[in-house]
């Protein structure tokens, strides 16, 4: 038998953090027959790690390129990666994405672009960074019923979280580092508004359980208000602050979806998920639960985990979203009660108090700090609010909310806000 010697060129949109780690990785691994054909980029006075010559300014030069065989599309502007996507696409194009804002936002459209003209695209990059999360619910779980998938997406708040908690140091300070150690988005209010997180649950909803959800339309709260007696009160109660995504099929046949930074037991598999790894716990109606852990962001393992999608679209690899085709899913964010924890400025505090009227469990002597019980619902319905005010809110697991008792809630320490 003769076997064909494999060359395959990638066009490269993009050379940011990620579009680097592409190039990094197919580098390192060139006598496996792949090249990078052409690199386009935006700003031509940037310093960059190669020549000026290495590159074109024009995406058009790679678009119409014959000889490349897949695209990459990894700039950060959503719009601009959008027009990327649908030209590549209506030209029945093979292309992979790692930017989770686009797809989400886009789901349907990008779904029907394929159908209709035959391309393929992949964005396993766009989800958790190295660790191949859609896949997984792809190809392993496309059949199985899931109970729930929840996690943590986003690995620049957990880094910032991780630092509030062991050094109880700057929210600004972590999070420049995050941005320095090429984490955070170009943009880091999409990390900690919980923006990206939400992006990549809507994303994970398609392959899950089927169901095609706009972020605008899901309750999600992000970590920007977190403040030094957050930390210490769940540090007290033997947790740790994260912010988690998750999914839940509801007894009415719906799926619960939400985005909250939560206060995670130890015991918990997400307890021990630190800095910038992410980890996701699928629970299948017969398999029970697993775990996956990665690291969720950076150059080289966000750059693996493009190279991975680009090697297994030219095998012929396509997502068949088999839960797409069989199920009748609808969103909602719950109706179940949680118990929940609003930490802000005593005034302003007692300002959202005034208007939400909740039955308040316990409260903390400087009174910066509240336990209540809402719906998610309620939450959403409340959401404007609470972000205009400055508010953080986590949620409280039952088995926590169980253990707490008057007296942790009074040794929690006054420290003043803006301390961060
Ligand atoms: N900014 C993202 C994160 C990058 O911190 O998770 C990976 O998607």
């Amino acid at each position: 038998m003769k076997i064909q010697k494999f060359k395959k060129r990638i066009g490269l949109i993009g050379f940011g953090c990620v579009g680097q780690g592409l190039y990094d990785v197919v580098d390192a691994n060139r006598h496996l027959g792949w090249e990078i054909g052409s690199i386009c980029v935006k700003d031509k006075d940037k310093s960059r790690s190669l020549p000026a010559s290495a590159f074109t300014y024009d995406v058009q030069e790679v678009l119409q390129d014959q000889s490349i065989d897949i695209i990459a599309e990894l700039i950060s502007d959503p719009k601009e990666a959008l027009g990327i996507l649908r030209q590549a696409l209506q030209q029945g194009k093979t292309v992979v994405s790692a930017n989770k804002k686009v797809v989400a936002e886009n789901l349907p459209e990008l779904i029907q672009l394929q159908q209709r003209h035959g391309g393929v695209l992949l964005y396993e990059a766009s989800v958790c960074g190295s660790i191949p999360v859609l896949r997984t619910l792809e190809a392993y779980y496309g059949s199985e019923p899931l109970v729930e998938v929840r996690g943590i997406l986003n690995g620049s708040s957990n880094y910032i979280l991780s630092k509030l908690h062991a050094e109880r140091g700057s929210f600004q300070s972590a999070l420049a580092q995050a941005q320095e150690l090429g984490f955070a988005e170009a943009d880091p209010s999409l990390d900690v508004e919980g923006t990206d997180a939400l992006h990549k649950l809507c994303i994970m909803a398609a392959h899950a359980y089927g169901l095609l959800v706009h972020p605008d339309e899901v309750l999600h709260f992000g970590i920007q208000h977190v403040a030094t007696e957050a930390v210490e009160l769940a540090t007290a109660l033997n947790c740790r602050i994260k912010l988690v995504g998750s999914l839940k099929a509801t007894a009415t046949g719906q799926v619960a979806l939400q985005v909250l930074p939560t206060l995670i037991p130890e015991g918990d598999a997400l307890y021990d998920v630190e800095a910038e790894f992410n980890g996701l716990e699928i629970e299948g109606q017969f398999a029970g639960k697993q775990f996956l852990k990665g690291r969720g962001a950076g150059s080289h393992p966000t750059g693996s985990a493009v190279w991975a999608d680009v090697a297994a679209a030219v095998r012929g690899y396509r997502y068949t979203y088999p839960k797409l085709c069989t199920s009748q899913a609808t969103a909602t964010s719950g109706d179940e009660q949680l118990t929940i924890l609003l930490q802000g400025e005593a005034k302003r505090l007692a300002q959202v108090l005034e208007q939400l009227q909740p039955a308040i469990q316990h409260q903390t002597p400087d009174q910066s700090q509240v336990i209540l019980s809402l719906t998610p619902q309620e939450l959403r319905l409340h959401q404007g609010l609470l972000k205009q005010h400055g508010i953080f809110v986590a949620a409280i697991p039952a088995r926590v909310a169980l253990d707490i008792v008057p007296e942790v809630l009074d040794r929690a320490e006054a420290i003043p806000i803006g301390s961060l």
